[in-house]
C-alpha cells in the first residue's frame, strides 16, 4: 500500500517542541478532540518514542486490529476515543523492555504506519513529534512533506529559545510553521485572577520571531493533568473550562483561518 498522506487532501499537523515536559501530547490530543468535536474526522499519530502517552491521554487500552495477519502486508486497524483514531509508537513496544528505538528503526515504523495502516481519508492527521531534532523529524519531513509544524512552548523567555530549535528544524526540513502555541500561560485563582507563574510574553515573542499567529494560550489546569491520566481530556470532561474553549479556538483557527486558500477565478463563476 502506498502511503495516503502524500497526495491525498488531509491537512498533517507536526506538534513538536524542543524539550519534553512543556505540554505536547496534551497539546495535540486536546487539539485533535476539538478539531473532532467541529465535525472534522481526525487521524493522530504518536512517534514519541520516548514518551509514548497518547493512548494513555485518550484512554485507549485496545491495540490495533489486525486484518490478514497472516498475508505478507497485514493491514491494521487503528483503535480510537473521543474520534480521534490513534497509532502509537507504544502499541508496538512492550512494557517490560526499555525502548531503544535507533534512527532507522523509526523510519521503518512510522513508514509502517503510514503505509500499513487503514486510515481512510481523515481531514486532519496530527503528529506528536518527538521533543528536539531528531531522526523522526528528518522522517516525518521525508513521508508527509505537506505537514505543517505547530510550536508548543511555555512562556518563560528561555523556553522560547529552546522551542526556536524545533522551528529552526522544520526550516532545514523544508515544513512550514504555521503557529504557536503557549502552554501553561497562567493559573487562575479561586480569586478569579490570572497568574503567570512561569512568567510571560514567550509564546508571543517566539510567533513574532517565526512571523506566524501565536494561535493560542493554554492555561496551568490542574483537570488538564488529571484528564491525562483518566482517559478523558479536559475538553471532553469539561467543554466550558477556559482551556477548553480555548483549544476549540485553537481548532478553528487552524481549520478556517489558516486553512490553505482556495484558488478563487472570478471567470469560473457558476451562473
Ligand atoms: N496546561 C496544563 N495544565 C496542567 N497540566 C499540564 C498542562 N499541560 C501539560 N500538563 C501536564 O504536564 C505534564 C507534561 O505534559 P505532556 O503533554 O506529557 O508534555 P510533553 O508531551 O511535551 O512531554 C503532564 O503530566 C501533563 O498532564
Ligand atoms: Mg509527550
Amino acid at each position: 500500500m502506498a502511503n495516503p498522506f502524500t497526495d491525498n487532501n488531509t491537512r498533517v499537523l507536526a506538534i513538536a517542541s524542543g524539550k519534553g515536559g512543556v505540554g505536547k501530547s496534551s497539546v495535540t490530543t486536546n487539539l485533535a478532540i476539538s478539531l473532532a468535536l467541529r465535525g472534522a474526522t481526525v487521524a493522530a499519530i504518536d512517534a514519541d518514542v520516548w514518551g509514548f502517552s497518547m493512548p494513555r491521554m485518550l484512554g485507549i487500552t485496545e491495540p490495533p486490529t489486525v486484518h490478514d495477519p497472516d498475508s505478507e502486508r497485514p493491514t491494521m486497524f487503528p483503535p480510537s476515543a473521543h474520534g480521534v483514531s490513534l497509532i502509537s509508537m507504544g502499541f508496538f513496544a512492550r512494557d517490560d523492555q526499555p525502548v531503544v528505538w535507533r534512527g532507522p528503526m523509526l523510519h521503518k515504523a512510522l513508514e509502517q504506519f503510514l503505509t500499513d495502516v487503514e486510515w481512510g481519508t481523515p481531514d486532519f492527521l496530527l503528529v506528536d513529534m518527538p521533543p528536539g531534532t531528531g531522526d523522526v523529524s528528518l522522517s516525518v519531513a521525508q513521508f508527509l512533506p505537506r505537514a505543517e509544524v505547530v510550536v508548543v512552548t511555555t512562556p518563560q523567555l528561555a523556553a522560547q529559545k529552546v522551542a526556536q530549535r524545533a522551528a529552526f528544524m522544520a526550516k532545514k526540513v523544508n515544513l512550514a510553521v504555521v503557529g504557536v502555541v503557549e502552554n501553561m500561560s497562567w493559573f487562575r485563582g479561586d480569586d478569579n485572577k490570572a497568574y503567570e507563574l512561569f512568567g510571560s510574553g514567550g509564546g508571543q515573542e517566539l510567533a513574532n520571531e517565526l512571523e506566524v499567529p501565536l494561535l493560542g494560550q493554554v492555561p496551568l489546569v490542574p483537570e488538564l493533568c488529571e484528564g491525562g491520566d483518566s482517559g478523558r481530556p479536559i475538553v471532553v470532561a469539561d467543554p466550558n473550562a477556559e482551556a477548553s474553549k480555548i483549544f476549540a479556538e485553537i481548532a478553528e483557527k487552524l481549520a478556517v483561518e489558516l486553512a490553505p486558500k482556495r484558488i478563487y477565478r472570478p471567470a469560473l463563476r457558476i451562473t
